[in-house]
């Protein structure tokens, strides 16, 4: 091709690009972010609200669609709000993590502005400052296929999203305490579904409202995100069984179960009929893999039905045996078409050769007397130059070191360093990362940027020749996975979105006391095809708050 042609279909490309985003709609929010009293387990308590709700407003659309959320933080404190399993694609910009973005000082706003580019799916949102999660302010995020992409499933009535989680009564101040002086936030007083704590054993009340209504006959979709602090959440129904259609974006094969295991951080959206007698029913969630479960309840109620709840409450399976049998029983529906962010590494994964294995091996210990956790030896902290901008601006050498944890860090002890925690990872590569749990509690990991193919955990340890036992046919396109006690569990995935990304331990608690890394991933073109630039409103900290704003990348 001539350079003159080249450079016209190059004109061209970026014309109709820029038509087709002129052209996807924009949703506007404002948020007002502050403190209410509210009593969700009975306790008066400080709790964050989002335009005085708790949780706060779903944020809906369609694929490619523009979210714009102007954030006023109306508390005495710097905020920060995440999206989690948004992809952010070329724009961890709009990341909302202390590694990525300076945070919002009280008083202020800030408006975050993202493309849910070539998504589907259940997610949620979450403050990513401090321990304010633990207070609360948290919503569902729900993105819908296209109209003219068929979804594997006949429309539902409508649906529900149920955000499940344990949760402490302790006042905000008191939890970050305990966990700034080494020590562990205990046990959750109880669990809340949507924001409500429904006693598990009173009777049934004629006067309790239902949290969701049903048509008798119809098919509603509820979408399950497990928001909680420290465990994981099993959620089941009275009388009715659950098809699974959705695992964090990507279409299943559309198992019946009768309950479900909703480890901390993740998503799954199922398809529930009211084919019972029309009448009112529970849903439940209680706790998993602890000692004493906590739970709580949901009133379920058909329209026009009039029967009390029945008596009988289902039990929780028990153990994580029937846990992992479950996640096996999870796979990709292959025939579904549905957007795919990650076009290189969907179709036939299995076929991409690994160019590199990471080892990631969590650990409690202590630093100077003080409950720390870490990955790989290193307690990450975060500096207060936000990575992504040391990274932009040049000044990386002052803020943090790249790639202090090694890729197979061999056996792990539990002496530990604090420092930021940053690994270089290659523009495109496709890599494989194991998950190593040697504790005795059942982990989750998220990582930002991107959906990765879980293809398999297993008890034991990983050896290069279990690669034989993956599933490289239709694992699961998904963000968060869980690794029991004693197990590994592996993923693979295309580093093909460039930014600072976030692996994170699903507990806040270990998040919070270190255990998450960044991965920096640069586009070694510095193309705008690759990553946007730094948007003209960021908010500027740290030792780049005076530094000129240059433009890093060009077409
Ligand atoms: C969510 O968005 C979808 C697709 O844009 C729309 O059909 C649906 O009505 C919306 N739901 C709510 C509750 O706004
Ligand atoms: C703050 O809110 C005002 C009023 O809505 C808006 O005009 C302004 O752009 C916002 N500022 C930022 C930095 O988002
Ligand atoms: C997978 O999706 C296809 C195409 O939409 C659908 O016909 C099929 O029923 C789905 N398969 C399973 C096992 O859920
Ligand atoms: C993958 O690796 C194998 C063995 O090293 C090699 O023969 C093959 O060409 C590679 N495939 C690709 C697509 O790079
Ligand atoms: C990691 O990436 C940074 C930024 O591109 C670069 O300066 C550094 O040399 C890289 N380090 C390694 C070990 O690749």
């Amino acid at each position: 091709m001539a350079p003159s042609s080249s450079l016209f279909s190059l004109l061209l490309f970026a014309l109709l690009l820029g038509t087709a985003r002129a052209e996807d709609p924009y949703h506007f929010h404002t948020w007002d972010v502050k403190y209410a009293t509210l009593s969700p387990l009975g306790t008066p308590q400080k709790i964050i609200t989002i335009n005085d709700q708790f949780p706060g407003p779903r944020l809906n659309g369609t694929s490619n669609n523009n979210i714009v959320v102007n954030v006023f933080n109306h508390l005495d404190e710097p905020l920060l709000f995440t999206w989690n399993g948004i992809q952010q694609r070329k724009n961890s910009w709009q990341e909302g993590l202390p590694g990525t973005n300076c945070p919002i000082p009280p008083g202020t706003n800030v408006t975050y502005k993202f493309q849910v580019k070539d998504q589907i799916g259940s997610y949620y949102y979450y403050p990513s400052t401090s321990l304010h999660r633990a207070a609360g302010g948290y919503g569902p995020i729900t993105v819908h296929s296209r109209e003219l992409i068929p979804v594997p499933y006949d429309f539902p009535e409508a649906e529900h999203t149920v955000l499940v989680g344990d949760w402490y009564t302790k006042p905000l101040p008191d939890l970050t305490k305990l966990l700034d002086s080494g020590r562990s936030l205990g046990r959750p007083e109880g669990v809340l579904i949507n924001g409500k704590g429904g006693k598990i054993e009173s009777n049934p009340n004629p006067k309790e409202e239902p949290m969701f209504t049903m048509l008798p006959g119809k098919t509603y979709r509820y979408r399950f995100c497990n928001v909680g602090m420290k465990n994981s959440i099993n959620v089941r129904f009275q009388k009715h069984s659950m098809k699974l259609v959705e695992v964090e974006g990507s279409h299943t094969v559309q198992n019946i179960y009768d309950s479900l295991d909703v480890h901390l951080g993740q998503c799954y959206a199922v398809l529930v009929t009211a084919d019972q007698e029309p009448g009112d029913y529970y849903l439940i969630a209680s706790t998993r893999f602890t000692k004493e479960a906590v739970a709580s309840r949901a009133l379920v109620r058909y329209d026009g039905g009039k029967a009390p709840a029945p008596a009988e409450i289902p039990e929780a399976p028990v153990g994580w045996a029937w846990s992992l049998n479950q996640f096996r029983s999870q796979r990709w529906n292959l025939t579904a078409s549905a957007a795919r962010p990650n076009p290189q590494g969907s179709y036939h994964y299995g076929k991409i050769n690994i160019t590199r294995t990471i080892k990631i091996v969590n650990s409690a210990g202590a630093v100077d007397g003080k409950l720390r956790y870490a990955i790989n030896g290193v307690s990450h902290v975060n500096p207060e130059t936000p990575l992504k901008l040391a990274e932009y601006f040049r000044v990386a050498d002052k803020v943090f070191k790249y790639n202090l944890i090694k890729d197979d860090p061999g056996e792990v002890g539990e002496t530990m360093t604090m420092a930021p925690d940053v690994v270089n990872a290659t523009f495109r590569d496709f890599i494989e990362i194991i998950f190593e749990n040697r504790e005795k509690s059942v982990q989750t990991w998220h990582l930002s940027g991107y959906s990765f193919f879980s293809v398999a955990i297993e008890p034991g340890k990983w050896t290069p020749a279990k690669r034989s036992n993956y599933n490289l046919l239709d694992a699961v396109s998904r963000n968060t996975i869980q690794v029991y006690p004693g197990c590994w569990a592996a993923v693979m995935l295309t580093m093909d979105n460039a930014g600072m990304w976030n692996l994170r331990a699903g507990s806040t608690e270990r998040a919070y006391l270190g255990q998450q890394l960044y991965f920096s991933v640069l586009s070694p073109e510095l193309s705008l095809r690759d990553e946007y630039n730094l948007p003209d409103d960021q908010l500027l900290c740290g030792i780049v708050k005076d530094m000129p704003r240059t433009k890093l990348y060009t077409i």
